[in-house]
This record gives structure tokens, sequence and C-alpha cells, in this order.
């Protein structure tokens, strides 16, 4: 019979480089999956990798003075360190900087263009100079910039569009014909309600602006648009259209496309499009699953400024309590399909009570008594008594439960079931009390039975964990000298043999003491942050300029003609300068320091090519420079001796 295949992959990620425990929960969750599935004797291809591609690393690069891959490079190692920590056993980390992958996309935008699906057109849209935005119509405010408020002039631009249009109703027409593809349901109507009802516009996926991306084959004037850029890679990892497509032709369709919630349109509605103009058959599921949050918010470093005190760094996390903890709590702690919400407080309950307590205890007092009492030789399997039969029915019936959550991907209800079997044997001690039963020679027998159905009990949950926990289920196995590298089908009553060796472990999740850890926790977050700020500090510190870009900025000395307070604020006064010929209307946060009839007369250092922007609904066209004390006490910059309204300051 021909090995089954199971190909999966995460999403790349972005190479932001804060990384946080939020984006490690769809790599643990694939991997745990492409783990689950080797042990079920399938042939696996586990896929990752990055999104490299785009305007923001273009900026990014260009800002710190080094080219884009200079910058990326040190954040994809960080990454990859990161899947290590946590034994990601992934097949291939994909870049989209890799050549076979840049290759690939220049020959799917070929094939689209070749086949008219990929077509030239002009787009209309309004320009705003300034800002270097194009805005359609509706996103107009009264007819101005929505940035900035200046006026717009209408511009016609060429670009490549996809016939995205087209493929509505096949779209459609898979989500109704099946049902599997896009998982859970709810985003089905999401999709449909929120896009697919309404029909699709074609999708424009050419981009001139921006460089630091694909070049288009047949216009090298044109970038390839960073999601099918990016979308791509679940395709040209294997091959796809290159000399040897082997992979391609074995593991496509993907099994599974794991993705968060926030990216399941381009997921379910673009890719099956895409791979549809280009005759691929589409995934077999894409599956949308919910977020980690923090105070009710999805984690991402913008916001943790709002978090004080989770711990939400990966490194720090592994590091302070192993790889095992953080993916049993991402595996278990959130509800498959839905949002859950993250806090050290969580962490810690799920590392004490499941694996210090539950699992920690069934493993130390069954290895540790058949030390004591058999002299670390595995006792012989007994006759069936009391609630021997329930244990080893729960313990054989196992593989079967855990198989069915696995196969709708509910990893929390696999391990819930382990964990189950677990408290089942943990019970069962309590049953038996073999502490008595050693007590009276006459029950010798008994007391081995006994033993002999709780080692069998353990092999059964370590074999079963080895998917979800990397180093403790080889650990038991280890000390039951049974195969660490056995496969799911050992996870049937009686694989020990009478007589095999058993060590006894010391606790293999110490007790945590949570008060204490969460008090050290709280201290290490706050000097964390500190150190963070203290870094992007000295990063803005270091950061040197031309004298090119210092010229880019106009300074002009302006004269405080009239100055009043901006209603509803207690920071911020309104100015009228005088700059030169030019009157300006100016908005400035001083009125804690100065007041309105102070500021009238003086002459002060003021930015004059800054774009106008609106604060409390007062227009801003400029910028009064002040000098900040360490206590944020301001004072006015002017200038030494009487000089001009209007003069250059350089
Ligand atoms: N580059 C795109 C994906 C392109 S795939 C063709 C991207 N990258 S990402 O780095 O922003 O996200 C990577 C994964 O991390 C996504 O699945 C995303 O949903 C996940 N998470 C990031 N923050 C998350 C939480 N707070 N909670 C759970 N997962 C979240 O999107």
């Amino acid at each position: 019979m021909e090995q089954k295949k199971y190909y999966i992959t995460t999403p790349i990620y972005y190479p932001s480089g804060n990384w946080h425990i939020g984006h490690c929960y769809t790599t643990v969750i694939c991997d745990a999956l492409a783990r689950f599935h080797k042990m079920l004797g399938e042939d696996v291809f586990f896929l990752t990798g990055t999104d490299e591609h785009g305007q923001k690393i273009e900026k990014e690069a260009a800002k710190r003075g080094v080219t884009p891959l200079q910058f990326i490079d040190p954040l994809v190692a960080q990454l990859k360190d990161m899947w290590k920590l946590l034994d990601i056993s992934y097949d291939r980390f994909i870049r989209t900087t890799d050549e076979d992958h840049v290759q690939c996309v220049q020959k799917i935008y070929q094939k689209l263009y070749e086949s008219g699906d990929i077509y030239k057109a002009e787009y209309a849209g309004w320009y705003c100079t300034p800002c270097e935005s194009m805005w359609t119509e509706a996103q107009l405010k009264g007819g101005k910039c929505p940035d900035c408020g200046r006026e717009v002039k209408l511009q016609k631009e060429e670009s490549y569009f996809f016939r995205l249009s087209k493929y509505a109703p096949k779209i459609l027409k898979l989500y109704e014909e099946n049902p599997e593809f896009l998982q859970p349901k709810s985003r089905v109507n999401e999709m449909v309600n929120n896009f697919l009802k309404a029909g699709l516009q074609d999708l424009c996926v050419s981009r001139t602006t921006v460089k630091w991306g694909v070049p288009l084959p047949f216009d090298r004037n044109h970038y390839a648009y960073v999601w099918i850029d990016a979308l791509s890679n679940y395709i040209s990892a294997l091959g796809y259209l290159s000399e040897d497509d082997s992979l391609f032709r074995k593991y496509w369709a993907a099994d599974l496309h794991l993705v968060g919630k926030e990216i399941v349109r381009f997921h379910a509605i673009i890719w099956p499009a895409i791979l549809m103009a280009l005759g691929v058959p589409v995934p077999k599921q894409v599956y949308g699953h919910g977020w980690l949050l923090i105070g009710g918010e999805k984690l991402s470093k913008s916001k943790s400024d709002a978090v004080k005190t989770e711990l939400a760094d990966p490194y720090e996390l592994v590091k302070r309590y192993g790889a095992d903890a953080v993916r049993y709590f991402l595996l278990r702690e959130i509800p498959f399909g839905s949002d859950g919400e993250y806090t050290n407080e969580k962490l810690l309950a799920r590392i004490n009570s499941d694996l210090a307590n539950d699992l920690g205890n069934l493993v130390s007092r069954t290895t540790a008594m058949i030390g004591q009492y058999f002299g670390g030789a595995l006792p012989a399997r007994g006759k069936e008594e009391g609630t021997d039969g329930e244990l080893i029915a729960t313990a054989n019936g196992l593989f079967a439960r855990v198989r069915s959550a696995m196969d709708r991907l509910n990893a929390p209800e696999a391990l819930s079931e382990i964990f189950a079997v677990v408290s089942r044997a943990n019970k069962y001690i309590d049953e038996t009390t073999p502490w008595i039963l050693a007590k009276d020679e006459g029950k010798r027998a008994r007391l081995g039975g006994v033993l002999y159905n709780l080692a069998e009990t353990v092999r059964i949950c370590a074999v079963m964990l080895k998917p979800f926990l990397t180093q403790a289920p080889a650990q038991i196995l280890r000390s039951l000298s049974y195969d660490e590298n056995a496969g799911l089908e050992s996870a049937v009553f009686g694989g020990l043999q009478a007589g095999a060796k058993i060590e006894k472990l010391p606790p293999i999740f110490p007790r945590i003491d949570i008060k204490k850890e969460l008090k050290e926790v709280e201290q290490l977050v706050l000097s964390l942050k500190k150190a963070q700020k203290q870094e992007g500090e000295k990063e803005q510190k270091i950061a040197q300029i031309s004298i090119e870009d210092f010229a880019k900025t106009q300074l002009q000395i302006g004269e405080i003609i009239a100055c009043e307070r901006v209603a509803k604020s207690e920071k911020l006064l309104h100015e009228t300068v005088k700059v030169g010929g030019e009157i300006r209307s100016v908005v400035s946060g001083i009125a804690k320091y100065y007041t309105p009839e102070e500021m009238v007369g003086k002459k002060v250092v003021l930015v004059t090519n800054l774009k106008p922007v609106k604060l409390c609904g007062v227009l801003s066209e400029g910028m009064i420079l002040c000098a900040e004390n360490a206590d944020g006490t301001l004072s006015l910059l002017s200038p030494e001796r009487d000089t001009e309204s209007g003069a250059k300051v350089r």
C-alpha cells in the first residue's frame, strides 16, 4: 500500500524581530500535527519560512543605511533560533528571497499573463503628492487626502491586474461542495458575507513604487504584489514549475494551511483563485485559528506597552520553564478555533497542575514504587481484578480518542484525553493502595500486577504525548527502558516485558512557587521593557544622518503675532506665525510652560516643511522647536540676536 502523504504549512513570517508567544501559536500546532502524522507512519512534509519583501522592509533597511538583506538576515536567524528552542521539526524553511522561490514567482506571473488571467490596465485614482499615496474616490475626505487633508489630483497609472472577479462564483462553489476546504465554519460565513456575496473586484498585483520585491518577467518596472509573492511559497517550496518538481508532484495538494484568522481572506479567496487560474488543485484545507490575547487584545508588539506584566517573550519563557511547558500551554489552553487569554498565572497554573502534579507525580510514584518494592525490575502482568479492567480499557482506547481529536486538529481535546488517563491512573493508585499491599507478603503478586498496570499506562501516555512535548515523553520512555522512537501503534496495553529495567525518575517538571514566581516575572518584564526602551533610544541616538538628510528639514525664524489656547486641550497653544511674507497656523504642546500672552512677539525656530496636520481640529503648518530638560520642562529656542522672520536656520 502506498504510504500516505501529509503536507502541512504555517504562514511565512514577517521578519519583524519582535517575536512574542502569539507568533509561536500557529507553528507549535503545526509541529504537533506534523509529529503526529509522522508517528502514524505517514510521509510528512512540514513547511515554514519568512515573508521578506515589501515596502516596510525596504524603508527599515534604508533608515539604517543597510541593504534589505543585511537588515533581514539577523532577524531570520533569530526566528530560526526560536524554532530550534521550541523543537520545531520543519522540513524546509523557505525565504521569499530564496532564488528558487523568486524564479517560481516569476514563472507564475508569466503563466498567468500568458493565459490572460493577468492583464495590464489603467488604474485611475486620486494622488496626494506629498504623501505619495493613491486614493480611490470613496476614500477621500471632503475631496481631499484622508491622511493630510491636502489637495489631490486625478492620476492614471498602469498596473497589472489579476482577474479575481472571474473566480468569485467558483470559490463560492468550492465552499459549497467542499465544506472541509475552509474551517472553522464561522470563517466561511465571514468570507461569504464580507467579500464574496458582493462579488470580487480584480486585484492589482503589481507595484512600481516598491522596488524590494520580485520584478515581473514581462515588465521589469513592475514588482510582484507581496501577497502573491508570499502565497506562492506553498508551491515554490516544492519546486513547482522548476526543472525538478518531484516534491510538488509528491506532496501537493497541501493537506493543511494553518493560519491566523486575520489572514484567512488571502488564503481562502485569493490563493484558491490563483491556483484555479494556474490549473493547480486547491489545498485540501485552510484553517483559520484564533488569537492569543492579553487583556482582551491581540498580542502584538506595538501594543505591548499597555501590557505591563505578562511575560510574552518566547526566549525568556523557554529559558524559565522549558520548551515542553510552553508547547503544552499553547496546545492545551486555547480552545481550538477561538481566541484565548494569555496570562503568566494561567501558564504557571497549567505547569503546576497538569505537568508537575498530575503527570510528574504519576511518573515519579510509579517508577519509585517499582524501585522500592521490586528493585527496579518490572513485575509481571497479573490477573485482572478491581478497577484494572477499567484502567486498561481507558488506556487502550486513548489512541483512538486522540486520533479522532487530531483528525479535527483539536490538540486541546487530544491533550485533555491524555491527561484524563493520567488522572485515572493517579486515582488507580489511591484505589489499589500499593503501599498497603506491600506490607502483606501474600499480596505480592497483586502488588506486581498493579505496578505493571501503572507502568504500562505511563508508557502509553508517554507515547501519545510525543507529538506535543518533545523532551519529557522520551525521558519517561527511556526510564521504562522502552524505545523512545516507538510509533503510535505501540500505544496498546502489554508492550512492556516483565523484568524490564525501570529507573526512578526525579520530578520531570519541578513544582513552581506561583506567588514568588509571579513577582519575579513581573520584575523581569519591567526590566526587559526598560532595556528595550533604552535600546530603542540608543538606536535613535546613534543613527547618523548625512548633510543631505539634514538639508531635507527646512528651519526658519517665525514671529508669533497671535496666540490662544486650543479649546478642550490642556497642552496645546494655537499660534499665528509670520514667516517672511507668509502667515501660518501652528499648534504646539507648550501650554504648560508658556501662556498665550508670553508667546506673542517672540521670535522662534520653526520647521516649515512638515506635512500639515490637524491637532484637536486645528490646522498646524509647522513645528516650533523647544529644548526639553530631563524633567520634561520645555524652553523655546529663539535667535540670540535680532533676526528677521523668514530667515533660514542652518
Ligand atoms: N507574512 C504573513 C503571512 C503570509 S503567508 C503566505 C503574516 N506573517 S506574521 O508574521 O504576521 O504572522 C505569522 C503567524 O503568526 C500568523 O498565522 C498569525 O496569525 C500568527 N500570529 C501573530 N500574532 C498572533 C497572536 N497574537 N495569536 C495567535 N497567532 C498570531 O501574517
